[in-house]
């Protein structure tokens, strides 16, 4: 890219369930994943992620609720496009959400959504979710064989999945990024925003933060781990220096 037109700027959007694991973990009442998400904001935090999963082993609705009330940067609601997540949707408004397919017995989101074979059950999702002013984004995998599928449901944004990436070494890590790029360009062609996420350590984001149509990022696990040594502002610091450094290569 040439200096006279320089990538837009990258946004960091925090995601803090796994504050909300811990607590879950002993029943307590702490940590609170809403005042960590006031600490992000206050280190710099462009959005607050949350994923309200069907079976609510970390965030609960009364978290996003009340991040909803405390919150000074767009929340991102994580969910599953099924009827009782899009009535509580509805219900609370939040700026932004992020459809994403769930299984009940994985570990964390493994893929993306089937836009094609989904594609009637994702369209009126979006069209529920408009209906409140919320901006929709698609959790999806870099598979440009979805792009029609996508862009005819109406949703302004796409986040790409990129956990297959972040587990990829040599040779597969080339191509899965040369995969990301392609994509990329390709969805932003269609004018769909571009978002990625999923498995963005220190060490791997700056491939991500090069594709310069992406301009935001949503990172959650690698940002917590780090604050229990570091802290939430400092890991959050580090983890912006290496967007940045990553931004500045692509350049
Ligand atoms: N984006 C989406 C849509 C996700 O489901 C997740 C995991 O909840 C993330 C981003 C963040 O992934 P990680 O916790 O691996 O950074």
């Amino acid at each position: 890219m040439s200096q006279s037109h320089p990538p837009p700027a990258l946004r960091l959007g925090v995601n803090v369930d796994h504050v909300a694991t811990l607590r879950q973990a002993r029943g307590t009442d702490y940590p609170d994943p809403v005042e960590a998400g006031l600490v992000a904001i206050a280190a710099g935090a462009d959005g607050i992620t949350v994923h309200l999963r069907e079976d609510r082993r970390h965030i609960q609705e009364q978290d996003v609720r009340r991040l909803m009330t405390a919150a000074t940067v767009p929340v991102n609601l994580e969910m599953a496009a099924v009827d009782d997540m899009l009535a509580l949707a509805e219900d609370v408004a939040p700026p932004r959400a992020c459809l994403v397919p769930e299984k009940r017995q994985e570990v964390t989101t493994e893929g993306g959504l089937d836009v094609v074979g989904q594609h009637a059950v994702v369209t009126e999702a979006c069209r529920r979710l408009a209906a409140v002013g919320t901006r929709v984004s698609l959790f999806v995998d870099a598979d440009v064989a979805q792009l029609d599928a996508i862009s005819a449901t109406g949703a302004p944004a796409v986040e790409i999945h990129t956990g297959a990436y972040a587990e990829a070494s040599g040779e597969q890590r080339s191509a899965e990024i040369s995969r990301l790029r392609g994509f990329a360009r390709a969805a932003a062609e269609r004018g769909l925003e571009v978002h990625a996420g999923h498995g963005l350590r220190v060490a791997n984001v700056g491939s991500v933060a090069a594709i310069p149509q992406i301009v935001e990022l949503n990172i959650g696990h690698a940002i917590i781990a780090d604050a229990v040594f570091h802290g939430l502002p400092a890991a959050i610091a580090r983890m912006r220096r290496a967007m940045l450094a990553g931004r500045q290569m692509g350049d």
